[in-house]
């Protein structure tokens, strides 16, 4: 396989530090840019791993980061802005992609993979799904002779993952949960295979122009999720699905927590269920992995063997 040089926007994040980690292994020469002072200690500890630290809405500081690379990896992405009139999410998504891509143009990278999310809609309900569609069409429209590929998951699961570990957490916390859009559908994707999924794209061309959707297996509900979650732990808990106007209140009202753990553009995106329409793994020649068979492996593990320990004890 050819040794790419790959310049990694948003590449600190979640899915940022597996793609590294995949991109090393795979001998490519991988370089991100940052706004943080350091890099998280699993990207810091890959070697021959390249940072640029600064601003990325700098036009001038992407084009220095691009230059000589033959592929950008573009994975910045919010879930909750600042305030609440969309402004901090039209930046982080479309102004940035703007970016991105006319820095890519200016650098000549011949590549882009551009990261958005499944059922990005300029006419979708939340800010979210509005402003990821704003910026593939910004992908589609504006690369010029930088050859393009957009991938949509639904919500990504794996080790350090903000979802399951999110309801993990809330679990070990509160004996009821009460639960916004309980019915809402998803059809969640391992961290592996949306890797394997850029790894394909930097080998086949067939991608280029082209829009996958990744999804999981296996469909489930919200509710569903968080009951398996709390079985994984052995938690006994008592999940409470809220009425939409009891969601949107407490949404309304978690805005203003810190962090915001659910905010009211969350529970507008999660009105659309999470689930493809379409098989982007089987058009990439790939096979997902059922959650049921990855999140045993990091999540509830001590728990099970604290469980086992204290069984044989009493026999
Ligand atoms: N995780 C999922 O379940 C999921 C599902 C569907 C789609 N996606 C999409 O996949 C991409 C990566 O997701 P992730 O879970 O890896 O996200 P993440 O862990 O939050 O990482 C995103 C990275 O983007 C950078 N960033 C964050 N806010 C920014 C801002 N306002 N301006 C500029 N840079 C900013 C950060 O890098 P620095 O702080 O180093 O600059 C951060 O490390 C996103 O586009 C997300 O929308 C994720």
């Amino acid at each position: 396989m050819k040794r790419l040089s790959i310049c990694l926007v948003g590449g600190s994040g979640f899915i940022g530090q597996a793609l590294c980690a995949a991109l090393i292994r795979d001998g490519h020469a991988v370089r991100v840019v940052t706004r943080g002072m350091r890099l998280p200690p699993n990207l810091a500890v890959l070697p021959g791993i390249e940072v640029v630290r600064g601003n990325p809405y700098r036009a001038a500081l992407l084009r220095m980061a691009f230059a000589k690379q033959d592929v950008v990896i573009h994975l910045v992405g919010i879930l909750n802005e600042a305030g609440r009139d969309g402004s901090g999410f039209e930046r982080a998504h479309v102004t940035l992609t703007r970016e991105v891509v006319s820095a890519c143009r200016a650098a000549h990278v011949p590549r882009l993979l551009h990261m958005s999310a499944l059922h990005a809609n300029e006419q979708g309900p939340s800010h979210y799904l509005r402003t990821k569609a704003l910026a593939e069409r910004v992908v589609r429209e504006e690369s010029g002779e930088v050859a393009w590929t957009i991938f949509q998951p639904s919500v990504v699961f794996g080790r350090g993952d903000s979802f399951i570990n999110r309801f993990a957490s809330l679990l070990q916390w509160l004996p009821v949960l009460p639960l916004a859009r309980a019915e809402a559908r998803f059809a969640p994707v391992g961290i592996d295979d949306v890797v394997a999924a850029f790894l394909r794209a930097l080998q086949d061309p067939k991608t280029i122009h082209e829009t996958y959707q990744l999804c999981g297996p296996e469909v489930f509900t919200l509710r569903q999720l968080v009951h398996y979650v709390g079985q994984l732990l052995g938690l006994r808990r008592w999940v409470v699905g809220l009425p939409d106007w009891a969601g949107r209140l407490q949404a309304a009202l978690l805005d203003f927590v810190p962090g915001k753990p659910l905010s009211s553009d969350n529970f507008k995106s999660l009105t659309v269920d999470s689930v493809c329409t379409e098989n982007g793994f089987a058009r990439l020649n790939l096979v997902p992995a059922a959650l049921r068979e990855v999140v045993p492996t990091y999540l509830g593990a001590a728990q099970r063997a604290a469980r086992l320990a204290r069984w044989r004890q009493t026999r």
